[in-house]
Formats: C-alpha cells, structure tokens, sequence
C-alpha cells in the first residue's frame, strides 16, 4: 500500500497553521504530542454533540449511547494492541496507568523484594516504584545504559535474581528513540518469576502491537501521543494479573457493595475505573487506534527511516554538535536528542521556534538519562508520519541560525 504524505498530511488542521514568529509551522515535538487528524477532531465533537450522557448511570438512551461508544472504544484499543477488550483498563494517561500498576503491584511485595528499572526511565515510570519501594522497603534496582543510550543488557544477569519481583521497563525511550531489546529480559523474567511492564508511551503511536507476541504482563500508553485527545490513556494487564490487582482510586461505578464500614470492589476491568471516566476522549483515542491501525506502516516506516537518515546526516555535519542516541536507525523510533555545543536547549529552541520549528527542549522528564549523558538538558527533535523533508530543512538550518547567534 502507498503513503499519500500530502493526502496524509491535509488530514491534520493544525499543521495548516503559522507555526511560530508566523513562519510555516515543522512540528517536530511529536514524542511530546502527536497532532489530532480531523476524524478524531469530529469523532470527539460527534459524541459529545450526539451521544453525550454518564455511562452506567442510567437507563435512558443518551446513557445507554455513551456507554456502547465507550465500550467500542475499548474494543478499538484492543484491536489496536491485540488483546481482548475485557483486559483494556481506560486511565487518565499513561502517568495514572503507570501509577496503577506500581501501587497495585506494590501492595503485594514486601520488604527485600527487589524491583528493576533502567536509567533510561521517564520520571512516570520511576517515581511511583520510588514512592512504593519507600514504603514497603522493596529495592529499586537499575539497567545502566550504553554511551548511546540503549539499555545495557550485559548487566542483566547481574542484576536479576530470585528477589526480583517486577521488571519495569520502557518500550522505546523518549529521549534516544532506542527501541528496547526484550529478549532476554524476557527471558529473565520468566526464569525468575518477575512480573514484566512496559511503558508503551513512545513506541504505541509507530503501529499496532502484537501484546499476545510482545511477552509482557502489563503495558501503558498515552493517548495524545497516538494522534488521540489529552487526558486518556490504557493500562493493559493480563487477566489474571489484573483479577489480583488492588484499585488505585475507589469511588462510584466500581463497586461491588458498599455498606458503611466496609465495601466490596467490582471486577477488572471497570474495578479500575471509578468516577465518571474521560468518555468523549476514550471514543477519540478508540477513533485514532483504528485509524492508526489501518495505515499502511512498511510504506511509513520507509518513510520515516528516509526522513531519519536525512536528520542523522545534517546533525552529523555539526562538528559542535552531540546526538545523545543511537547512530543508526536499527531498532529505534525517530526520535532524536542533541547537545548543540552546550547553548542551553531553551535557547535553542526558542531560536528555532522563531523560525516555525517545534522542538522540545529540557531534561525530559528523564534526568537520570540526563546525568548518564553528562547533561543537564537536551534538544530533541521527534518525528511522526506527516513530517516531510522540509521540516527536517528548517530545523537544519535553523540549528546553523542558532549556533550563530549564541555561540
Ligand atoms: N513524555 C513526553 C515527552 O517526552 C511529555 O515529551
């Protein structure tokens, strides 16, 4: 199947917009927030316009539309991510799934269990294990990473043994794009029991998951990330893991039976989603899983790989200019973080930004990664299907522009 870019591209109304300081906008922040097509746009209003009413709090057909929107939504996730609809827990966002699973992992784990992590973690997925591990005693242990970044798997063995309960671990990082290798973690996990997670926030927008094939327990993504609404997200478990999970938050719509002192929860997966959940946004998330899932990815990935080589090329030719990442585009996202000659990346990308590029620049959110790169903060430019090389042009010579002028 061919890849229209610009029949792709018109689908997205914000990218026919100025970009900053009025110039054609390059948004090149993807890892940070995907853009929104106008099918969701419209897939969003639609609801709330034709469908809106409280799930499963009456009997009245606006209620009963919301709820069957809401639940093929959930069947859209499933789809997207090959797994039952019944193990597809809708949060706020990859940070509350995260959140979820370590706390509810946490409540079985007692002192001296051991938890392993990589240095390479965002914050979101490290501090609820910090938060639990204080609590219950439990050590926080870390994957260190190679010079470019990927998670150093020559340490495994080392680090894993029988007091190893649960490995915690990102999917693709949003710092370096490095893809994960999971065999052998894997492999490690199940020699010693430990429950696998995976934080899908990066790598779930670049095509559909096989999570029957991937070999994980639990994985998390975001929905803005995946060209869906802000504020939804899924955690998904596997069934009998999630059956043993303690709720998070408690409240109306996931009880069994409440009585004064003492109640009852339902089960997974409704059991983890008390309170009126983000409906409008789960029927936006389930209209962008399906869209992303019919795309036609070998066509995008070569697209994205010509648009990557041509980046790697142009950062190359700064000599003051360090890629904190992988060198080639074997097993990694198009996302890209840079150390332009130590100009802080607020600066640089306020330069840019003046020139119509959006980039994101900071410490991450992964300021462990940062202190392994020896940084405090970085530029980063991230890709997603609608990028062209014009984009990749802009923020080349915008990246010339700003060495100019703050170095
Ligand atoms: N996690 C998002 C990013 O990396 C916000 O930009």
């Amino acid at each position: 199947m061919n890849f229209d870019l610009a029949a792709f591209k018109a689908e997205f109304p914000i990218l026919a917009r100025p970009g900053g300081g009025g110039a054609p906008l390059h948004y090149l922040d993807n890892a940070a927030t995907a853009q929104c097509p106008e099918r969701v746009i419209e897939a969003v209003a639609r609801h709330e316009r034709e469908n809106r009413g409280n799930i499963q709090r009456g009997t009245h057909h606006l209620a009963e539309r919301a709820l069957e929107a809401y639940e093929n939504a959930r069947a859209a996730c499933g789809r997207y991510l090959n797994a039952p609809a019944e193990e597809i827990v809708f949060t706020g966002g990859a940070t509350a799934a995260l959140n979820l699973i370590a706390h509810g992992l946490g409540e079985g784990l007692k002192a001296g269990d051991e938890v392993l992590l990589s240095v390479a973690e965002h914050h979101s997925a490290l501090l609820p294990w910090q938060e639990v591990g204080r609590r219950k005693g439990i050590e926080l242990r870390f994957l260190p990473v190679t010079r470019e970044g990927r998670l150093d798997l020559s340490r495994l063995a080392d680090l894993v043994g029988p007091r190893t309960k649960v490995i915690a671990l990102t999917h693709a990082s949003n710092v370096t794009g490095a893809v994960s290798e999971l065999a052998p973690v894997i492999e490690a996990a199940s020699a010693f029991g430990a429950i696998l997670v995976l934080d899908g926030a990066q790598r779930a927008p670049h095509g559909p998951l096989d999570l029957q094939a991937l070999g994980c327990d639990f994985y998390a993504l975001a929905g803005h990330k995946c060209f869906g609404p802000n504020g939804i997200g899924v955690l998904w478990g596997r069934r009998a893991l999630l059956e043993r999970l303690p709720p998070l938050l408690v409240g109306g719509g996931m009880v069994g039976h409440v009585e004064l002192q003492h109640s009852t929860f339902g089960p997974p997966v409704r059991r983890f989603e008390a309170g009126t959940p983000p409906i409008a946004q789960a029927v936006g998330l389930g209209a962008a899983l399906d869209w992303l899932g019919a795309l036609p990815w070998p066509a995008i990935h070569a697209h994205l790989a010509a648009l990557s080589q041509r980046l790697l090329d142009g950062l190359a030719a700064f000599n003051d200019l360090r890629l904190c990442g992988p060198r080639d585009l074997a097993n990694r996202l198009p996302v890209f973080a840079f150390d332009l000659a130590g100009a802080h990346p607020h600066d640089v990308c306020q330069i840019l930004d003046r020139s119509g590029v959006a980039l994101r620049g900071g410490h991450h959110c992964a300021q462990p990664l940062m202190a392994a790169f020896g940084v405090e903060a970085l530029s980063r430019a991230s890709l997603a299907p609608y990028n062209d090389q014009a984009d990749i042009d802009a923020l080349l010579k915008g990246l010339d522009q700003a060495r100019r002028i703050l170095l």
